[in-house]
């Protein structure tokens, strides 16, 4: 049978292990995939750099352009990462009439429109399951598999850098800048981890889930987005004395006012399935109205894992090579003239409880000063945990849990109770969530 030609861009970690992936597996790859899957092509920054024995078959480029247009190459798999020039090589691919499989999330997220309009007009395919919690079939699930639902919304841990540094800053007492280290050593982390542990990456990924659970264009723009650079080890604490973990989840939910999008730390009760997903494990619990919540879980980066995802996509495109174009599977699992611009919600307009830290002078009725002004904003009190004040003195940290509130009322009143004379410094706010259905 004559082999499928890939062209690979890029041979770091993820193509590194597309490259060895279908070596090791190449035989069961080919009998799935009807044909063999034979990567010609690679190309590098750095020439010179050693790449392992598996490349020693692979003709080495440095101009990713000449790979792009070579006529030898069936199906280009962008994994260099980043805008430019991965969004140049990806339509100039397009043009030249090759499928693309990407591992590459910022790339989908910004310019996944753009790409889509193009690859859909140049009649190719477009595999990006590896961009979104690495090597989950994720997307193929929400395409496929629940092709029959209405899915309602989704909540993910879907940054396993940010996972990792958690659990490890929790678990082994490791300060936040060790444990972020340790990801960058293992792989985990982007190039500019400012992205993993600022939500920007998760954001990307909760994007591209959006569009394909909901069936929207992109619109990262509107994700709000909220990191665990500021996150402190108190409140990982009281968290847990509280009976809760906190995670940085990524949710989408839909309701008939619009969409919401958002990624920030979040409490989760201890006994939450998604509570107990630790180190670079990824989860997304999807609710949709058939088949009701449905939970996925598996190794969210790392070379073998990303390549998984890589490969199943590269096998996905060998078998539809044959299809017409128009009867493969939709890029955003809607056909394209049937997305819909869904309004996505301010923050001001969404519900969630929250937790509250605030450091309080020790001394009657600040409490009730503290009670009378979530009172009056129709803010119920859940729990209140009060710690006992250090040796000598004179303020004490006060948490609050709160029951479901409208963000503004609760930033109305975050504002009133910092302007007590009472309160020492700013109030810690973070959502705290139980998914249930
Ligand atoms: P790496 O930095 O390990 O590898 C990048 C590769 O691209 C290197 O081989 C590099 O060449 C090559 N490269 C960079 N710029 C150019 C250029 N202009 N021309 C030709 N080659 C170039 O990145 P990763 O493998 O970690 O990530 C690749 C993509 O996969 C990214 O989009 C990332 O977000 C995504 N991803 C990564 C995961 C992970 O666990 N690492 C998980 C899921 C997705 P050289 O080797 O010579 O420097
Ligand atoms: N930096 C990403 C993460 C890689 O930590 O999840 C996988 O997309």
């Amino acid at each position: 049978m004559t082999p499928v030609r890939i062209g690979l861009l890029g041979l770091g970690t993820v193509g590194g292990g597309t490259l060895e992936l279908l070596a090791r597996n190449g035989d069961e790859i080919a009998r799935r995939a009807g044909r063999p899957l034979q990567v010609t092509h690679a190309a590098v920054r750095n020439p010179d750099r050693p790449r392992g024995a598996h490349a020693a078959h692979v003709e080495r480029l440095t101009d990713p352009f000449e790979l792009v247009h070579h006529p030898d190459i069936d199906i280009v798999a962008e994994l260099i990462g980043g805008l430019e020039p991965a969004r140049e090589l990806v339509l100039a691919a397009i043009g030249a009439g090759k499928h693309v499989v990407t591992a590459n999330k910022a790339l989908i997220a910004h310019h996944g429109n753009e790409i889509f309009d193009a690859a859909r007009r140049a009649g190719v395919a477009v595999g990006f399951e590896a961009a979104v919690a690495g090597g989950i079939p994720i997307i193929k699930t929400l395409r496929e598999g629940l092709a029959g639902n209405r899915i309602d919304g989704l909540a993910g841990i879907i940054n396993g850098t940010a996972n990792y540094i958690l659990t490890q800053m929790r678990d082994a007492g490791l300060d936040f800048a060790t444990a972020l280290a340790d990801a960058q050593r293992l792989g985990y982390a982007e190039a500019d981890p400012s992205f993993d542990i600022d939500g920007v990456d998760a954001a990307h990924k909760l994007a591209i889930l959006a569009s394909i659970a909901f069936g929207m264009p992109l619109c990262f723009d509107q994700v709000q987005v909220h990191g665990i650079r500021n996150l402190s080890a108190v409140d990982v604490d009281y968290a847990g004395q509280l009976g809760y973990r906190l995670k940085l989840l990524g949710i989408a939910r839909r309701s008939p006012a619009g969409v919401q999008l958002r990624v920030h730390p979040t409490l989760l009760p201890q006994r939450h399935l998604l509570a107990q997903v630790d180190g670079v494990i990824n989860a997304v619990l999807v609710d949709s109205d058939a088949l009701g919540q449905s939970l996925y879980y598996g190794a969210g980066a790392g070379a073998g894992p990303t390549a998984s995802a890589v490969v199943a996509d590269l096998v996905d495109i060998a078998r539809a090579l044959t299809i017409d174009p128009e009867h493969r599977v939709p890029y955003l699992a809607f056909h394209h003239d049937h997305l819909q611009a869904l309004p996505v919600l301010p923050d001001d307009a969404v519900e969630s409880a929250f937790y509250l830290r605030l450091t309080a002078l020790d001394q009657p009725g600040v409490l009730a000063d503290v009670t009378r002004i979530l009172g009056d904003l129709g803010i119920s009190i859940e729990a209140i945990l009060q710690k006992e004040p250090a040796p000598g003195a004179s303020h004490v940290a006060v948490i609050l849990l709160t029951h479901t509130v409208r963000e503004r009322a609760l930033r109305d009143a975050i504002a009133r109770i910092e302007a007590l004379p009472s309160i020492d410094g700013s109030v810690v706010s973070l959502h705290l969530d139980h998914l249930e259905h």
